[in-house]
């Protein structure tokens, strides 16, 4: 039995640095149990004030020991690290520039791989010798970060794609409806034995998707990739604006 998701909303303009804190604190947390923090960074728009919030270098130099953090990717684009859609280009220019993080730190995803599959397998055995497990155990990071797109996408696990069967790798393909097609991303799999699992979701656009991800009232909606995030043991946590939240039964 799922347990039930941790919801918390934050005021419009509050939630970054409301999310900055949450993870922080859950970054702490790792490090006293495990000695480092296992954190797998979400992509597009929505993540980069959060970013620049964690990289304020007056609190964050205190609360956190970023040198025990070890970044990895949920996905990225088919494309070079310095392409403006690259998540590791946003997440280079907003957190591991500013926060001077050690290269050896930051795992990303090779986008400029000309053959993808082979990008994704290469991920995959990074992502084991990082962790430090191997076959067919499947690694449990500490945090993923993970968006929502308007169709109930995350990471790049996109509906009605195979992507959401996969149950051997840790790592595959996705394709895109929009934007850069072809993706790397974790597969449910991994995803589901994270530690705690943050969604971060702002805006009045996403207020449909969040209703029917956290209320659903048909198949259809508890199909979404979104809904198939489901952590075992590990916990869930929802983290809203009020714009974002705005269509929840109990909002
Ligand atoms: C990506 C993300 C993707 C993103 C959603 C929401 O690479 O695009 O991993 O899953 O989180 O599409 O994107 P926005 O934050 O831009 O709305």
């Amino acid at each position: 039995m799922t347990m039930r998701p941790d919801i918390r909303i934050s005021p419009d303009a509050g939630w970054a640095d409301a999310t900055a804190i949450l993870l922080r604190e859950l970054g702490r947390q790792a490090i006293r149990l495990r000695g480092r923090f296992l954190l797998a960074l979400s992509g597009g728009s929505t993540p980069q004030r959060l970013y620049q919030a964690l990289a304020q270098p007056a609190k964050s130099q205190t609360e956190m020991d970023w040198h025990r953090t070890v970044f990895l990717f949920g996905d990225e684009r088919c494309v070079s690290p310095d392409h403006p859609d690259s998540n590791y280009g946003m997440a280079r220019a907003s957190l591991f520039a500013p926060l001077d993080i050690p290269p050896g730190h930051v795992h990303r995803m090779s986008g400029e791989n000309p053959d993808p599959r082979a990008a994704a397998d290469e991920y995959e055995r990074s992502l084991r010798t990082v962790v430090g497990c191997t076959e067919p155990e499947i690694p449990s990071l500490d945090l993923v970060l993970l968006g929502l797109g308007e169709d109930g996408h995350t990471a790049s696990l996109f509906p009605g794609t195979t992507t959401l069967l996969e149950s051997h790798r840790l790592v595959t393909v996705g394709r895109s409806p929009k934007g850069i097609p072809l993706r790397l991303t974790l597969t449910l799999g991994v995803i589901n034995r994270a530690s705690v699992i943050l969604f971060l979701v702002t805006g009045s656009t996403k207020a449909q998707i969040v209703r029917r991800i956290l209320a659903p009232q048909t198949a259809a909606d508890r199909a979404l990739p979104a809904a198939l995030v489901t952590p075992e043991p590990g916990h869930l946590i929802w983290m809203l604006d009020q714009a974002a939240a705005s269509e929840l039964p109990s909002h």
